[in-house]
């Protein structure tokens, strides 16, 4: 489908909220919209692979997908964390399948054997002695740019790209600041959902706290049990940050924990969205984190990849594992609900794109990070459809 420009106001480089601007539906399931985000937004963006806990160590890796492509992170033998595409230079097989691991001392192809080194480069063979000439030492993985910022690492597809720290000025500081065990942290468990609807549905149910007191049980036991009044939000161009102080008199919060633990704002509940399709959320009184992204992989097709890292001594707690199962479950369920019937919405004739309620304060239950989610992604977007 042609996309027609036909958007509400012409608002994209508008700033009046009377007359948001926000993507048309088709952009929710058309395929050459998807491609075009592949492009434009997933080969040129910091993706984040993961915590610095998983890689620590020589033969440690992380996998990450998106759309078409998927590459690896290892820790080599000299620990040096290096990136590179996951498909085998022979006949283009897959190399790893699992999200996270570790390798002994090389990268296996599963197909005829091919080995490769910690570092990309390929060590060997099978029956290469009978090929004279074969050009093996120049045969590597493709690489891909790796750097670790805030504790965490993070791939970009484009090797020119500018350095993560220029791209997103002040996260480190703002993820420390929100989840003060990000230092120290190891890595709890890892799960992936995958679910029949576009990636931004998720991005914009992600960023939109409108929904957080007015949906479901879940949801309202999660603003019931925070000084919701008080629900502060800054957003700073491709990442914002959200907190709330747990209520001291909470009743029937989501999980049972002391709201008088809490470390003041630093250990509150904490969401950081980072463009495209991350969220670093802390949850209060738990010493746990979680990283959630919300992936394409097709037009109408969606992978959820939830990680839960914190303090050494929350692994196991009572308190992270109630927290943890709390999201992967009431939460994620009725998110998931949300989510999959404003997909169907999306592709209705009835429906011309959301309508955004910006208020004037720019208060906690305003829509304004779901319109410059859509201005900034329609920005990079639309050249690669012309
Ligand atoms: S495709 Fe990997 S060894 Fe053949
Ligand atoms: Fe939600």
């Amino acid at each position: 489908m042609a996309d027609d420009n036909s958007l509400k106001g012409d608002s994209v480089n508008s700033s009046d909220y009377s007359m948001p601007f926000a993507l048309e539906p088709h952009w929710y399931f058309d395929p050459a919209i998807y491609r075009a985000e592949a492009k434009a937004v997933y080969s040129n963006n910091w993706l984040c692979a993961g915590h610095q806990s998983e890689l620590q160590n020589p033969g440690d890796y992380v996998r990450l997908d998106f759309c078409d492509d998927t590459v690896l992170v290892v820790c080599g033998a000299d620990n040096e964390v290096r990136g590179f595409f996951n498909v085998c230079q022979h006949r283009g097989h897959i190399l790893v399948d699992d999200r996270r691991g570790q390798f002994k001392d090389k990268i296996l192809c599963p197909y005829h054997a091919w080995g490769y080194e910690l570092n990309g480069s390929l060590k060997s063979v099978p029956n290469l002695k009978q090929v004279p000439g074969f050009p093996i030492h120049e045969i590597r993985l493709p690489p891909v740019k790796v750097e670790k910022y805030g504790s965490f690492y993070w791939v970009n597809l484009n090797l020119d790209a500018k350095p993560i720290r220029e791209a997103l000025p002040g996260l480190d500081e703002a993820i420390r600041t929100h989840i003060p065990d990000v230092d120290r942290a190891v890595f709890f468990e890892g799960n992936s959902t995958s679910l029949p609807i576009n990636w931004k549905t998720q991005v914009d149910n992600a960023i939109d706290t409108y929904h957080f007191k007015f949906s479901g049980s879940a949801h309202r036991q999660l603003s019931n049990s925070m000084h919701f009044d008080q629900f502060e939000r800054e957003t700073h161009g491709k990442w914002l940050v959200e907190w709330g102080l747990p209520a001291p008199d909470a009743v029937g919060g989501p999980y049972d924990f002391d709201p008088s633990a809490s470390r003041g704002k630093v250990d509150g509940f904490s969401i950081i969205w980072v463009y495209p399709d991350l969220q670093i959320v802390g949850m209060a009184g738990t010493r746990t984190f979680m990283t959630y992204r919300t992936t394409p992989f097709g037009p109408e097709r969606t992978v959820l990849d939830y990680a839960y890292a914190g303090a050494p001594e929350a692994l196991g707690s009572p308190t992270a594992r109630a927290a943890i199962d709390w999201m992967n479950g009431p939460l994620s369920d009725e998110d998931n609900a949300y989510t999959h019937s404003v997909h169907l919405g999306h592709k209705s004739q009835g429906f011309s794109g959301s309508r955004f309620v910006i208020d004037e304060a720019l208060s906690r239950f305003s829509e304004h990070p779901g319109e410059a989610f859509h201005k900034m992604l329609y920005k990079e977007v639309k050249p690669y459809l012309e």
